[in-house]
């Protein structure tokens, strides 16, 4: 396995593998990889001839009072993990490398999506992530590229990027990797104490307390939403940011589920701010005045 700092050897190094026949597969991350990042690594090998994971921590995507000196780095692991996973190329370029002339004065627009849920949260982190993101593909050129539904809002709006400006990147998503407790797997995990991670466990708790209340017939969102922050409130350790359900596709708060839906949570623990997100469920056939009535009564 190779690795370089330069967009150049990468460009040319698939581009190359393309002549050869072979699919590109990009994995953009941050790096200090765990099993999250592994599945995607996973998938791209099986899916492409030729796969370059990219570890860059963005400082474009991080607000002033953020993580950005903090997160953590494991240059020499990661290198490990992605050679044990068959990865072709490493991309780890410097800031200068990535924003030779400073930070760019054009950037990617989020459009409403950005600025809503963690673009609420944390004004600019889209266009910061979607700009990072956006280059990378240049650099890659025609591929696959693979994201995790862990962050199922930066995964949509890329996306809608890649659909909306025509870029030449089939977007891949991937299921969320989670401890045997549900925590989804995060980098951000390790700023947790002892009893900030057994507490953090009431994220998904929330998240499934909602798809359970789903399934027994509830269709109304605030009744969903209230479930969610009545017991994430019920955490001394938690300091809930948002919940949210939201209709697959538009993202528009669901007032009444009548159709696929995601719940969405975020939460401080300590230092960590920490997101999860499930999908609801939905099968086909339900509807609304059959099953929203009897939900509410029950
Ligand atoms: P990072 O947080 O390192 O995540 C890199 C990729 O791994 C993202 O697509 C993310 O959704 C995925 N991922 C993280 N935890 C996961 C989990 N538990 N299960 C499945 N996938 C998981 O997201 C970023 O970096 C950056 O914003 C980036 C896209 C690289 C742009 O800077």
């Amino acid at each position: 396995m190779d690795l370089t700092t330069t967009s150049e050897d990468v460009r040319r190094a698939c581009e190359a593998a393309r002549r050869g026949g072979a699919v590109v597969g990009l994995v953009p991350t941050m790096g200090a990889l765990h099993e999250g990042h592994a599945s995607l690594l996973r998938r791209a090998r099986s899916d492409c001839g030729f796969v370059v994971l990219s570890i860059f921590v963005n400082p474009l995507q991080f607000g002033p009072t953020e993580d950005l000196g903090a997160y953590p780095r494991a240059p020499e692991r990661d290198r490990a993990i992605a050679d044990a996973l068959g990865c072709d190329l490493i991309f780890a370029p410097t800031e200068a490398e990535m924003y030779p002339n400073g930070y760019p004065e054009v950037t990617v627009d989020p459009g409403p999506l950005g600025d809503r849920l963690e673009g609420a949260s944390r004004p600019g982190h889209f266009r910061g992530m979607l700009t990072v993101v956006a280059k990378l593909f240049a650099v890659a050129g025609e591929c696959h590229s693979y994201f995790g539904e862990k962050d199922a809002q930066q995964l949509e709006l890329v996306a809608r990027m890649a659909r909306d400006l025509n870029l030449p990147v089939a977007v891949v998503p991937c299921p969320t990797v989670r401890e045997p407790d549900g925590l989804a797997l995060s980098s951000r995990n390790a700023y947790l104490s002892q009893e900030e991670r057994a507490a953090a466990t009431v994220l998904f708790d929330a998240l499934s307390a909602a798809a359970g209340l789903v399934r027994q017939g509830e269709r109304h969102g605030d009744v969903l939403r209230a479930e969610m922050a009545k017991r994430i409130g019920a955490e001394p350790l938690a300091g809930l940011d948002y919940v949210a359900v939201v209709q697959q596709g538009t993202w528009r708060d669901a007032e009444t589920l009548a159709g696929p839906a995601r719940a969405l949570v975020a939460a401080r623990f300590g230092k960590a701010r920490l997101i999860d997100n499930l999908s609801l469920p939905w099968e086909p056939g339900w509807s609304v005045q059959n099953n929203g009535a009897a939900g509410k009564e029950r």
